[in-house]
């Protein structure tokens, strides 16, 4: 079938066909400079092969240091997923265009950070838009970012505030709300459903999006701790009619642990309420490519693996 965003269509200001490699967003790479200037991270993103493995954590130095060495992976994994250059993702690419082409749309962006993913994804379609490929319908996201961090939620309050005017520009408008929220605590995952079902009402399309969980989630006992809330989650999500999309670097803690986890789990706790449509136990959704990092001036690889959930009709 004909996708709707063609490869060869890809604007070369964010895939460089030759060599292989995705680029992101003006708008995004100058508010991350502009970020990374302010907290005074420049340099730690500049030596960042010292803190490589940095997952992110709830304090302060955790948050800053994932959002200096690996901000810029988090977000060109998105940029890869909506654009698929290289065909190795089903319909990844149609899937997420067509949910955000216009109208009210819900999005729900748990865990956050510093806003990567939603702020990556927006992005890039603003960058589609501007060059004509993809319509350019009106549409607001009240997203609700969601985040065991409140630094990083904040960076996140900021970060969409320096592309504000680059989205609006293409007819995207956004209505955040940042809730600190603990995957474990079962109180504060009703919060943000909440949070979620107010929020964002009477929506055309639910989406939920979920990267880079695998660091916390995969660490001794988490995810047992997670279960409850997680399907909390999912079956609210399901309510909406939501498609969730969970992307995950291509790490074996990601994909050999995690992953087969949560897909058995799933099977035995939302059998009805949910078809899993991506990364069925032996057939890995994933694709790689290079990403210019723009801090480094410098082209490694990054890997992502999918999963996605569709209701059952
Ligand atoms: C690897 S980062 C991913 C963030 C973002 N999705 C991205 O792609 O850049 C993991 C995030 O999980 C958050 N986190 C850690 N423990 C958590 C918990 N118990 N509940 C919710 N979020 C948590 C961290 O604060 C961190 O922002």
């Amino acid at each position: 079938m004909k996708r709707l965003l063609r490869p060869s269509d890809i604007p070369e200001s964010i895939w460089e066909p030759e060599s292989e490699v995705v680029n992101l967003p003006e708008a995004l790479r100058n508010a991350y400079a502009e970020l990374l200037a302010k907290y005074n991270l420049l340099q730690v993103a500049r030596t960042q092969s010292e803190f490589k493995g940095e997952k992110g954590g709830r304090d302060k130095k955790s948050t800053e240091y994932h959002f200096a060495t690996k901000f810029q992976n988090s977000s060109g994994r998105v940029l890869l997923t909506a654009t698929d250059p290289k065909g190795s993702l089903q319909n990844a690419s149609d899937l997420t265009l067509r949910a955000f082409a216009g109208g009210q749309v819900g999005l729900l962006d748990i865990p956050s950070g510093s806003g990567a993913a939603t702020v990556a994804l927006l992005t890039t379609i603003a960058e589609l838009r501007e060059n004509h490929i993809v319509p350019s319908e009106p549409l607001t996201v009240h997203v609700v970012f969601g985040d065991a961090s409140s630094h990083a939620l904040e960076i996140a309050r900021e970060l969409l505030a320096l592309v504000q005017s680059d989205l609006e520009r293409q007819a995207i408008f956004v209505q955040a709300r940042y809730v600190e929220w603990d995957v474990t605590n079962a109180e504060e995952t009703t919060a943000i459903i909440h949070e979620w079902v107010t929020h964002a009402q009477d929506c055309c399309r639910y989406f939920v999006l979920m990267a880079n969980f695998s660091g916390f989630l995969g660490k001794s006992g988490k995810f047992k701790k997670a279960k409850p809330q997680l399907g909390e989650v999912f079956r609210w999500a399901s309510q909406r009619s939501s498609t969730i999309v969970w992307l995950e670097p291509q790490v074996n803690e990601a994909t050999n642990t995690l992953f087969p986890k949560v897909i058995e789990w799933l099977s035995k706790v939302t059998p009805s309420v949910f078809v899993l449509l991506w990364h069925r136990s032996k057939v890995k959704l994933f694709a790689s490519c290079k990403l210019r990092d723009s801090i480094l001036e410098t082209t490694p690889w990054i890997h992502v693996c999918l999963l996605r959930l569709e209701p059952k009709k």
